[in-house]
This record gives C-alpha cells, sequence and structure tokens, in this order.
C-alpha cells in the first residue's frame, strides 16, 4: 500500500474510534485516543490505555508515562514522531482501571487494522495488556526484552513505563530492554518463532 493510502486509512480509523460505541467506556471519555504516527513508522509501541491526560488532549502517552517514554526513545536516537504509538484500547477507563476483557475485544478490530496497514517492522508492547495479544499466556517476568515472531508480526515485549515510574528497579530493566530496540530492527529477518511454554509450565509460572 503506498504511504498517502496508509495515511488516508489511519485516518480513517482514528475517525471511526472517535465515533465508537462499542463498549460502555465511550459514556465516560472525554476524547477518544486513536494513536498517532507517520504511516510508514517501522516500529509501532502499543500501550494499555488512555489516562487522564490522553483523554483531555486525545494523544497516546502524553502524561508522566509518555515522558518517559520520549526519554527513552531519545536513549536510542528516536523522538516520537519516528514511531506509531497507540494503545489496546482507545478510551480511558474510569478511574484508571484496568481494562476488562470485554472492552479489549471490542476495541481490537481498531489495533488488527492499525497493524495491518503499517504492518511494522517490529511492534513493542508496553506492559502486560498489550503483550497478551502476541503471547496470551505469558508472563511478562518471563518474557520481557526478547523479541519473538507472532504470527507474522516481530514483536518485543516491555513493561509497562508507568510500572518503571512507581518501581524504581523496573526502571533499569525498561532502560536495557529499550537498548535492545535498534540491535532488533537490524537483525529482524533472523528474529525465530515464539514458542509458547507447555501447559504445565504455563501452570506452573501461574
Ligand atoms: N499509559 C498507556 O498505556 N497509554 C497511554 O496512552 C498513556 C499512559
Amino acid at each position: 500500500m503506498a504511504n498517502d493510502e496508509k495515511a488516508r486509512e489511519l485516518a480513517q480509523i482514528a475517525e471511526e474510534v472517535r465515533a465508537c460505541t462499542a463498549c460502555i467506556l465511550h459514556r465516560g471519555r472525554t476524547q477518544a485516543v486513536p494513536g498517532e504516527g507517520p504511516a510508514d513508522a517501522e516500529i509501532m509501541f502499543i500501550g494499555e490505555a488512555p489516562g487522564f491526560h490522553e483523554d483531555q488532549q486525545g494523544r497516546p502517552f502524553v502524561g508522566a508515562a509518555g515522558r518517559f517514554l520520549e526519554e527513552l526513545l531519545e536513549s536510542i536516537g528516536l523522538k516520537r514522531e519516528d514511531v506509531y504509538i497507540t494503545n489496546i484500547i482507545k478510551c480511558r477507563p474510569p478511574a484508571n482501571r484496568d481494562p476488562l476483557p470485554d472492552e479489549i475485544e471490542a476495541c481490537s478490530p481498531f489495533l488488527e487494522r492499525q497493524l495491518e496497514v503499517i504492518q511494522p517492522k517490529l511492534v513493542v508492547t508496553l506492559g502486560r495488556f498489550s503483550m497478551a495479544r502476541f503471547f496470551p499466556k505469558a508472563r511478562i517476568s518471563q518474557i520481557h526484552g526478547q523479541a519473538k515472531r507472532v504470527g507474522g508480526v516481530v514483536c518485543l515485549p516491555m513493561y509497562h513505563p508507568a510500572a518503571a515510574l512507581h518501581q524504581p528497579s523496573l526502571r533499569r530493566v525498561v532502560e536495557e530492554d529499550f537498548r535492545r530496540i535498534p540491535e532488533v530492527l537490524a537483525k529482524v529477518d533472523q528474529i525465530g518463532e515464539y514458542e509458547p511454554p507447555p501447559e504445565a509450565e504455563q501452570l506452573r509460572l501461574f
């Protein structure tokens, strides 16, 4: 798809997100937050859900977690304008509670279409809700920082920057995982398929 066609498609998706009433979250929103970034972005970041500031401004990652994300991007020579940034759900949950399964499901066609249009070389998931789209049964503590190919997409799962802001011990982990991005991008064709751990292992992990 040519770049201007991709940009048109993304604008169309954004318009649909802003008009969406598919789950209860539309009732409490100030603004929906479709996502932003270049249509030909190589990297797509997927967070959890808009918070207070995102809901006010209609843009993803513009609060404290967003400032940290910008610092992390800067540490690898990137600006937020270089990457596509979105969330697993596009409207703010009340009091920033976790997204519910039916809200994630109702919102998922938008994310799937964004992935389809952008076809990023690398998806970076921030936090366990977006991780679960690619690695449904995994634990973030086991797989963060390890890029794997899942269903044709190369995905690098990371802790959420907000978690790192609240837990100083995670900050270094997030910074180190972030530093892997350039090398993963450079060798993206060599990234292996994800092999889910055997069922027994998964149960033990929980
Ligand atoms: N946290 C997220 O997961 N997404 C945002 O857009 C802001 C904070």
